[in-house]
């Protein structure tokens, strides 16, 4: 694995996303987007009418599922990888408290004055800890749980026990609703995130290339 990873490290370059997590990306952001906009029109089918509501549900529920695979693609990949190492929970608080609080002071302050990131990018340690929270809760915390509230929804007789369990359809609606929401300002500053790279392309590259070029973080 490391002699692999060694080959795929270019000089001047670092391997930082390998492919299977590039084509989750990809599919998982052209995915979420047609989601949200499906899902809007199902939900406000009274307000707007880009396709009717049966097409909405079709097409939502469709996608749903693709999101699903791509997922366990992207579980999978990690579960069988020593790359895990990313997603991994920093356990000491006192560690953790003082590398989030530098990290929150560098994008509200350094930043602008061209100071140096404090956050050493490694193929095993890539997330600064802003990135890595959010990113865990995102992938593991809200990603299941809109995964398991839109299979509640999308056949709520084959589900009704765990409905029932949740407190009802409106109680699973309700949740599947607010994750959106989340998701939404996640969306919104994530892509916004992806352009403070040293020119406002490079991370987008990188999401594209998986390479990293050495001085770009
Ligand atoms: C328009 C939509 C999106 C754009 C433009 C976008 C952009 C990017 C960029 C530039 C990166 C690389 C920089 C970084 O690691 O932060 C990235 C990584 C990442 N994005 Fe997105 N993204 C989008 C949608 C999403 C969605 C919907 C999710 C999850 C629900 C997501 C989750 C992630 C994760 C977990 C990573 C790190 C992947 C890894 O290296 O393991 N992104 N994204």
């Amino acid at each position: 694995m490391q002699a692999m990873q060694a080959n795929q490290t270019h000089v001047g370059q670092t391997y930082l996303h390998p492919l299977p997590v590039r084509i989750w990306h990809w599919i998982n952001a052209l995915g979420f987007v047609l989601l949200m906009l499906t899902g809007v029109q199902i939900r406000y089918a009274d307000l707007f009418s880009v396709m009717t509501f049966e097409s909405a549900l079709n097409v939502h529920n469709w996608i749903g599922f693709v999101i699903i695979a791509n997922y366990f693609l992207w579980l999978g990949y990690y579960l069988t990888s020593d790359r895990i190492s990313n997603y991994h929970a920093v356990l000491n608080a006192k560690d953790f408290f003082n590398n989030y609080y530098r990290q929150a002071v560098y994008y509200s302050y350094g930043i602008f004055r061209g100071e140096k990131r404090p956050h050493n990018v490694q193929p095993h340690d890539k997330f600064n800890p802003m990135q890595r929270l959010t990113y865990q809760v995102i992938m593991m915390i809200s990603g299941p749980i809109q995964i398991v509230t839109g299979l509640m929804m999308w056949d709520v007789k084959r589900f009704e026990s765990w409905i029932a369990l949740a407190g009802g359809i409106r109680v699973v609606s309700t949740i599947h609703m607010l994750v959106f929401i989340l998701f939404v300002v996640f969306i919104l500053v994530h892509a916004y995130m992806g352009v403070l790279g040293r020119k406002p392309s490079t991370h987008y590259k990188e999401m594209f290339t998986g390479y990293a070029e050495d001085g770009d973080h």
